[in-house]
């Protein structure tokens, strides 16, 4: 498998991808292309966001996304930026984005993938310099090839995923994927302008001391799981919630712990989007030896109806998801 390969910590995401494709001979290239084009926006983002206080790029953008979200300007220039990647890069013939209605047709009918993203998450941490993220999830269309992609590519549900990660805009900035086999983690060295291996094949350890929920919700919580916060309370937990989905779910994959977006009154379905934050992050969790719920079984199974169709999430170290779901 890719993580039995001989890549030593240090090497570029270009050499890390290539070392990976050569487990999978029978890869033509087109997924390794994708990849390094969302790293790319990802590199351009980030220098934006390292900005924001210097260009126009921070506040609300005074417009409403679907979601019924005051749009922030960020939001705006990260949805143009992977838009742009990915359009050039090639090998993408349609993009769902948290910040687009409908699905996005980049004119390469000829591309075999399809990827649904959430282009800036924790968009409320933007002007307060609180890290942020974006959230990526790919598959392989399955209209025909030179056709227009449709619905049916973007519905085919969690563990179609052929694909997913996120960008953590962070004390430092990183980029952690998984195309099946293992999860990595690349830092990106600004001095080379690349994405370096870090964190070679993470695991999420079964255990944690880390509970992230928004207690201001506490209230509107489900019994089961207002029970589960208390017994976090109990078992002396560490409270961290920082109010961007990726900040807290990569903290939580490294250090152990569990992230909780229940139903709540404001949003009886949860908040959180499940083709474009709660699978990809499911893929990665599970990849990593964690585990992803919506309260009765894996996010994974949930078979999708709609593009922007919200999920209760719990998420991160498999025994915790299990104490919380089995209640
Ligand atoms: P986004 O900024 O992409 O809309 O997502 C925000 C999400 C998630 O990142 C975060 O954990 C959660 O919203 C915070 O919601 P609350 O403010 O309700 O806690
Ligand atoms: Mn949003
Ligand atoms: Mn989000
Ligand atoms: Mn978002």
């Amino acid at each position: 498998t890719v993580q039995d390969l001989v890549v030593p910590v240090g090497v570029t995401l270009d050499r890390f991808i290539m070392h990976s494709q050569s487990a999978f001979p029978y890869a033509t290239g087109e997924l390794s292309q994708l990849l390094r084009d969302i790293a790319l926006a990802g590199k351009i983002i980030n220098r934006e966001i390292n900005r924001a206080g210097l260009i126009d790029v921070a506040g609300g953008n005074g417009t409403e996304n679907v979601q019924g979200e005051d749009q922030q300007k960020l939001d705006i220039v990260a949805n143009v930026r992977f838009i742009r990647a990915l359009k050039n890069g090639g090998e993408v013939c349609a993009i769902l984005s948290e910040e687009e209605e409908d699905i996005i047709h980049t004119g390469n009918d000829h591309g075999k993938y399809v990827v649904a993203m959430d282009p800036l998450d924790g968009s409320s941490n933007i002007d307060v310099n609180v890290s942020i993220g974006s959230i990526f999830s790919i598959y392989r269309r399955v209209t025909p090839i030179n056709g227009p992609a449709s619905m049916e590519d973007f519905l085919q549900g969690g563990r179609k995923q052929v694909a997913a990660g996120y960008i953590l805009y962070g004390s430092s900035t990183m980029l952690v994927y998984s195309t099946g086999d293992g999860v990595n983690g690349f830092t990106f060295d600004q001095s080379l302008g690349e994405f370096i291996l870090s964190h070679k094949n993470i695991g999420t350890p079964a255990e944690g001391k880390i509970y992230s929920v928004n207690e201001g919700h506490y209230h509107s919580y489900p019994p089961f799981v207002q029970q589960y916060v208390a017994q976090c309370k109990s078992r002396n937990f560490s409270a961290r919630y920082i109010g961007s989905l990726v900040g807290d779910f990569h903290r939580n994959m490294l250090k152990g712990g569990i992230y909780l977006y229940p139903s709540t009154k404001k949003d009886p379905k949860g908040k959180l989007r499940l083709l474009y934050e709660c699978y990809p992050l499911a893929f990665i969790a599970e990849k990593s030896g964690g585990k992803a719920s919506d309260g009765f079984g894996s996010i994974l199974d949930i078979v999708p109806q709609s593009f922007h169709q919200r999920s209760p999430l719990y998420i991160g170290s498999a025994e915790l998801v299990d104490d919380v779901v089995k209640g």
